[in-house]
């Protein structure tokens, strides 16, 4: 006769993660609220860009998204039965502040100050960033973040959230991935506003993180016991082989996505290469004295935002290329124009993005070894799959739960390692408005019904749940 294992006997040892390591799953408002119109909400960027045809895929919109605003309660409740220890979400500026500036909008706090308690009475706790892309329309007409001043107003933005939340809001992050706002916003032209001026896509990088500055200050002089990190979207880069040229383009762009970020945050400086490669496009002026030093105000934790692994020629070539598009306008790689995207021969997701767990790897224990000694947490990490509802009610997303699996066993080992890796958010937590893709790239563990906006715990949700319960992986 055999008899059954228990959980503490299995064949191969589960992988336990420390004691305190953070369980989460992140959404954005934007993505997940609708609600475009109530209780006072203002316009945001994103909100003329779904408008404007061409911009999204089937001219989706989340004027309506997965209606999260009015069935917060549910999904709070799904995200306890999964059991997580904290729940990454942002808050909308527009609906704090209709227009970007001045009198704050009471429903729209209040909102927030709903959502909190309702996390806080589930014991989850809530983790803010206060930007996600929604930049309120009244700024970006008045010059938007190439514009110095939608820093200062973004500081006074980030004051009143926090001094109304931070009472009860312990973990706090300002800008998600301002590469993607700075260059997909105002390079490429994929996200909104949809501006092609790629000099001034480095304004608005240099600004977003002067914004990200301003807040850090403004909110250590309210409530001194804030955990404050930054957010930004990591890459592995490697060359596609060992050439001059190839090693040059992985430079080029390692610079641009990862250093020209964290060199500015953690040490106050942008790299000088990063800069050389931008000076056809535009001089330092828009970095004014003392702009690096409020940028690198001392920080409680980073946010990392991992996806995938970018393999770079020196040679333009594939689908992907940098330099299929007009050297002037159309790619967010500026400065790279010479630039080719290579696939590296790894299986991809639906978003055509390469499953590269070792990248995360690298990644991490980069940032151990050159910008150490601060808390990191992964923010963001998932996949989109072409999720089927099967006649059983389920989705068996075997893939993502896979990809999901293999990167919290590099987190493990990087822990292992020495790295001070101390939580983890999927991307994301219900499928949701996946930006220029619109609804077609389903990233959530939950499945959403959308037209009857039913929530359905996928495979990988169930799974992630048994995970967290065991505080870690089965063996
Ligand atoms: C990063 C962004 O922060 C998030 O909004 C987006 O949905 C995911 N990546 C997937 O593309």
């Amino acid at each position: 006769m055999t008899t059954q294992k228990t959980d503490t006997q299995l064949d191969t040892p589960g992988l336990v993660f420390p004691t305190g390591f953070v369980w989460g799953a992140a959404t954005s408002a934007y993505q997940i609220e609708g609600a475009v119109s109530t209780d006072g909400r203002g316009r945001s960027i994103w909100d003329t860009f779904v408008s404007q045809p061409g911009h999204v895929v089937n001219g989706e919109h989340a004027d309506v998204a997965i209606d999260h605003y009015n069935r917060y309660r549910d999904d709070v409740r799904l995200m306890a039965d999964l059991g997580l220890s904290a729940y990454r979400f942002s808050v909308s500026w527009p609906r704090i502040q209709p227009l970007g500036s001045g009198a704050i909008n009471a429903k729209g706090l209040d909102f927030y100050k709903s959502l909190v308690d309702e996390l806080l009475s589930y014991g989850i706790d809530p983790w803010i960033t206060l930007y996600h892309w929604d930049l309120p329309q009244a700024l970006e007409d008045a010059g938007g973040w190439p514009s110095r001043d939608t820093s200062k107003r973004f500081a006074d933005y980030a004051a009143a959230v926090h001094g109304a939340l931070g009472d009860r809001v312990k973990n706090w992050s300002t800008v998600n991935e301002p590469w993607c706002a700075a260059f997909l916003g105002y390079a490429s032209g994929e996200h909104a506003p949809g501006r092609r001026e790629p000099a001034l896509a480095f304004h608005a990088a240099h600004h977003l993180n002067l914004a990200h500055g301003l807040a850090v200050e403004a909110m250590r002089a309210q409530h001194a016991d804030s955990r404050i990190g930054g957010s930004v979207n990591l890459y592995a880069v490697t060359p596609a082989t060992e050439s001059e040229a190839d090693q040059d383009a992985a430079r080029r762009i390692d610079g641009l996505q990862n250093r020209f970020f964290l060199d500015a945050i953690m040490y106050g400086r942008y790299p000088d290469d990063v800069l050389a490669d931008l000076s056809h496009l535009t001089g330092p002026e828009f970095i004014k004295d003392g702009d690096l030093a409020l940028i690198a105000a001392p920080l409680d934790m980073l946010l990392i935002n991992y996806y995938s692994r970018f393999t770079v020629s020196g040679a333009p070539g594939g689908a992907q290329s940098a330099a299929a598009a007009p050297t002037d306008s159309g790619s967010p790689w500026v400065g790279s124009e010479h630039v080719g995207f290579v696939n590296g021969g790894r299986p991809v997701t639906s978003m055509g993005w390469e499953v590269d767990g070792t990248g995360l790897y690298e990644v991490l224990t980069r940032l151990a070894r050159e910008y150490p000694a601060i808390p990191l947490y992964i923010s963001e990490n998932g996949a989109a799959y072409d999720d089927v509802l099967t006649e059983d009610g389920a989705v068996h997303d075997v893939e993502r739960r896979a990809f999901i699996e293999t990167h919290l066993r590099v987190c493990h080992q990087a822990i292992e390692g020495g790295v001070p890796l101390q939580g983890y958010f999927a991307w994301s937590l219900m499928d949701n408005f996946e930006w220029a893709w619109g609804y077609g790239k389903r990233f959530g563990l939950v499945y959403v019904d959308y037209s009857a906006q039913t929530r359905i715990l996928k495979d990988s949700a169930l799974w992630y749940a048994e995970t967290i319960r065991h505080g870690g992986l089965r063996g």
